[in-house]
């Protein structure tokens, strides 16, 4: 594994790990205020974050794009915002509430790009008759 589909797989770990400390905190203080935050650290951190390393590691010609690397930076920056800003908003800090509502459509935006990377990859080589190089998902 290389490139963006490294650097995807690596902020993944860091969600993993950052969200089952979340989960032992709460079940050890048995307060599940920051639910909310842990399950989005595992499903739209860790298991997503996943996805688009395996992604970029099946279709390298998706992975070599500049927009690759747009779509990582900004789906870490809006990720991160979006879930640290929730962690404190549910803590009780509500001024930070302009924080979490930019950065929740910002990752949605992102995953916007996210489409029109993933669909012109897996549609462009069969459309040209170029599909037969290896790096088309099947
Ligand atoms: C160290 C491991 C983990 C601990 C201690 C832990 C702990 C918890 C706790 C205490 C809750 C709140 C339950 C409630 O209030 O109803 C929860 C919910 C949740 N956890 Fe975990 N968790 C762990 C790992 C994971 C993993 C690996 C995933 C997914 C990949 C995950 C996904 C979720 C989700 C989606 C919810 C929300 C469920 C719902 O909507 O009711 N958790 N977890
Ligand atoms: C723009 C991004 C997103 C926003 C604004 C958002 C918002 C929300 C909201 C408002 C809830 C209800 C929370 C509650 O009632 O306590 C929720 C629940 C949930 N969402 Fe999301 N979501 C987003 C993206 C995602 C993604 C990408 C995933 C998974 C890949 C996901 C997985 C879940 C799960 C598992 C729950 C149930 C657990 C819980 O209640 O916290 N969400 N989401």
């Amino acid at each position: 594994m290389q490139g963006v589909a490294r650097q995807f797989f690596t902020l993944a770990v860091v969600y993993a790990l950052a969200g089952m400390a979340l989960g032992l905190a709460m079940s050890i203080s048995q307060d599940h205020g920051q639910m909310p935050v842990h399950a989005h650290t595992m499903t739209a951190g860790w298991l997503m974050s996943a996805v688009f390393a395996f992604f970029y590691h099946l279709l390298p010609s998706a992975a070599q794009s500049r927009l690759a690397q747009v779509h990582f930076w900004l789906s870490a920056a809006s990720g991160i915002g979006l879930l640290v800003g929730l962690f404190f908003l549910l803590a009780g800090n509500a001024a930070i509430e302009p924080v979490v509502a930019i950065s929740s459509i910002g990752f949605y935006a992102v995953f916007g790009l996210f489409a029109i990377i993933a669909l012109r990859a897996i549609w462009a080589p069969a459309r040209a008759g170029a599909g037969r190089d290896g790096t088309v998902l099947r």
